[in-house]
């Protein structure tokens, strides 16, 4: 066989020794990676497995696709955004033999040629992200997508492309939804996209919080997540939703809640979190505000929907790095990161100790399927997985539990 080098289509591999700087950087922070799952990869479940590795391609996922490597696993790598790779980590990857194919805003044609060319790679097991390449599979490789053995998916809006897909043409291997691990959603979508999305806008536009209107666009994980850390900067949160127990919720968090027509004219910034397409298009224009900037941090590139704002702009051009804007008529809109998921296509992504505990609850699901027994369809993370990977990280953290005594778990007491 050939080598990973031949194999790969990345950028330049000449940048892979900052990539391996970075990697380190990540490793020395992940304890859950780099030691919980190695010990757990240790029977050896994983060994002559081909994983095909499809989540944003930066330093934290460089770790992970290193450790199931080491357990013996052919990796093959790619990322699962068009914009969010970083070269030197696909460079840093290739040098440890690892096969990727992705390289920094090729855009959506080789974007989906890469994914294609992971595909014929044969997987057996995928950790994807957005289910990118398992609905790419069921459309374009359907001999390759009936001989996967598992996939598990690490986002809200992939289990649900999977729950799609197992009501319509079945899933033929089993699927780990690992966005409803607890150890995933309460801290990755929630405490790793707040902080790192608001990181992100504020470096990109080198502005102020305090005193900022903030509109969030649908409040899931994601959205409590933004207003949290919006409100602790000194800005003002202002929700907008559909769903009226999530509204509910936002109001009792302490947010205002406003249909757009009415939140748009009070917002500096704009955030989109609804894991849909077009929470923000052609018809919230003329409530936008001059000079508005918009972000992105749902899955799809389109939540704001830059292609409307083309098709109406007068000009289009880029005024800072990450900024493009749509002048339309006397109004300026800024859109950071071309609507692409701004914390990771603009900023560093969640931080580190934040995937640590959600690739480990990847690295969980993905062991668990190599190892067998689960049937075929959409399957969660068990309770017990998911305290035993918190457990993990407490103990990394240095932190003991208590324990409940006899009398405290006699609940039934009658008298
Ligand atoms: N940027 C990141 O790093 C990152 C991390 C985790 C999740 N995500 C993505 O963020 C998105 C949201 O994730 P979540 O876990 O919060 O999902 P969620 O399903 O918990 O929340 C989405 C919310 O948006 C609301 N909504 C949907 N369409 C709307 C619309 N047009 N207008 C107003 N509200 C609307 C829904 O009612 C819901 O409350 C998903 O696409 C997910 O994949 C991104």
């Amino acid at each position: 066989m050939t080598n990973a080098r031949d194999r790969s289509d990345i950028a330049d591999i000449d940048l892979a020794s900052s990539g391996h700087q970075a990697i380190e950087w990540a490793r020395e922070h992940s304890p859950l990676v780099d030691g919980y799952l190695r010990d757990r990869f240790r029977d050896g479940a994983l060994e002559g497995k081909t994983v095909a590795v499809v989540v944003h391609l930066e330093a934290k996922t460089a770790l992970l696709a290193t450790v199931l490597a080491d357990a013996g696993a052919r990796v093959v790598a790619a990322g699962s955004n068009p914009f969010s790779t970083r070269d030197n980590i696909a460079a840093a990857l290739v040098d440890r033999g690892i096969e990727v194919h992705s390289t920094r805003e090729s855009g959506y044609p080789a974007w989906e040629k890469h994914l294609l060319a992971v595909a014929d790679s044969g997987p057996d097991l995928i950790i994807d992200d957005g289910a990118e390449l398992t609905v790419r599979m069921a459309r374009h490789r359907r001999e390759q997508f009936n001989a996967l053995s598992g996939v598990t998916e690490q986002t809200t809006t992939g289990v649900e492309r999977l729950r799609k897909m197992e009501e319509s043409i079945g899933l033929p291997f089993a699927a780990m939804a690992a966005n409803s691990a607890a150890c995933k959603h309460l801290f990755d979508n929630r405490y790793g996209t707040g902080q790192s999305t608001i990181q992100a806008i504020l470096n990109l536009t080198n502005l102020l919080m305090p005193g900022k209107g903030v509109a969030i666009v649908g409040y899931g994980w994601v959205g409590r997540g933004l207003a949290t850390y919006v409100r602790a900067m000194g800005g003002e949160p202002i929700v907008i939703e559909v769903d009226p127990v999530k509204a509910l919720e936002a109001y009792m968090d302490g947010c205002t809640v406003a249909p757009a027509h009415e939140a748009l004219p009070r917002a500096d910034f704009v955030i989109t979190a609804t894991g849909g397409m077009r929470a923000i298009g052609h018809r919230h224009v003329e409530h936008l505000k001059d000079g508005v900037i918009l972000a992105n941090a749902g899955h799809h590139d389109l939540e704001v929907d830059v292609d409307a704002f083309a098709a109406i702009a007068d000009d289009v051009t880029i005024v800072r790095e990450d900024i493009t804007r749509y002048q339309v008529g006397d109004k300026r809109l800024d859109v950071l990161s071309s609507g692409a998921l701004v914390n990771i296509a603009g900023g560093l992504g969640h931080p580190i100790e934040i995937m640590d505990l959600s690739f480990a609850v990847q690295g969980v699901g993905c062991h668990e399927l190599a190892r067998g027994g689960y049937e075929a369809g959409l399957h969660v993370i068990g309770a017990e997985l998911d305290a035993e990977i918190a457990a993990a990280k407490l103990k990394s953290y240095g932190i003991v539990l208590d324990t409940l005594s006899e009398e405290q778990a006699d609940i039934v007491e009658l008298d």
